[in-house]
């Protein structure tokens, strides 16, 4: 199965970035294209017939996820990033992490009014840079369906800051 296979290969990392945190290295899934795709489809689908027009992936992992997922949904792609990485007008929302504190932006006019939105990103932990993300397309009038996460971390309850029926993951731990 998908989640067996996605099992395999995932790696745990512990006291990375920061000791007491293990961290889910999801490169060796990346680097293999059939599991790749798989992984892609599998994260796109609670959403087709949604009429997603916007995934917005939340940088950096999430842009790896984001970037395909927009295009398996035939909808366009809005980066969420750290902050002082965008060029044009934008609005931030600040966020405490499990390791540390941060924010993220999004261009002004990255969504249109009501625009069927998608937030995509590897791990939920905390829901901390979620919410945060979910504030942004909130901010920008744009129409949140829901979140889209390859793994989540359930003892850190970031789906029910979210709120559970807009949680779909994958894997949890
Ligand atoms: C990690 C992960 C999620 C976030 C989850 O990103 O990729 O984006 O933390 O944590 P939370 O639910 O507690 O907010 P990180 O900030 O480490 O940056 P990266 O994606 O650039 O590695
Ligand atoms: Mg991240």
């Amino acid at each position: 199965t998908l989640v067996s296979d996605l099992q395999a290969v995932l790696r745990d990392v512990p006291d990375f970035p920061k000791p007491g945190i293990v961290f889910k290295d999801i490169t060796p899934m990346l680097a293999d294209p059939r599991l790749f795709g798989r992984v892609v489809n599998a994260m796109a689908a609670p959403f087709r017939g949604q009429h997603i027009t916007k995934v917005v992936g939340v940088e950096s992992r999430g842009f790896l996820l984001g970037a395909p997922i927009a295009l398996a949904l035939d909808a366009g792609f809005v980066p969420a990033r750290k902050p002082g990485k965008l060029p044009h007008r934008r609005i931030i929302e600040r966020y405490s992490l499990e390791y540390g504190s941060d924010g993220v932006e999004m261009h002004e006019d990255a969504l249109l009014k009501d625009e069927r939105t998608l937030i995509v990103d590897d791990v939920l932990a905390t829901g901390g840079t979620a919410d945060a993300t979910a504030r942004l397309v909130q901010r920008l009038g744009g129409q949140l369906v829901g979140f889209s996460f390859l793994i989540t971390l359930d003892f850190l309850e970031g789906a029910k800051r979210l709120g559970p029926d807009k949680v779909t993951s994958l894997l949890s731990f």
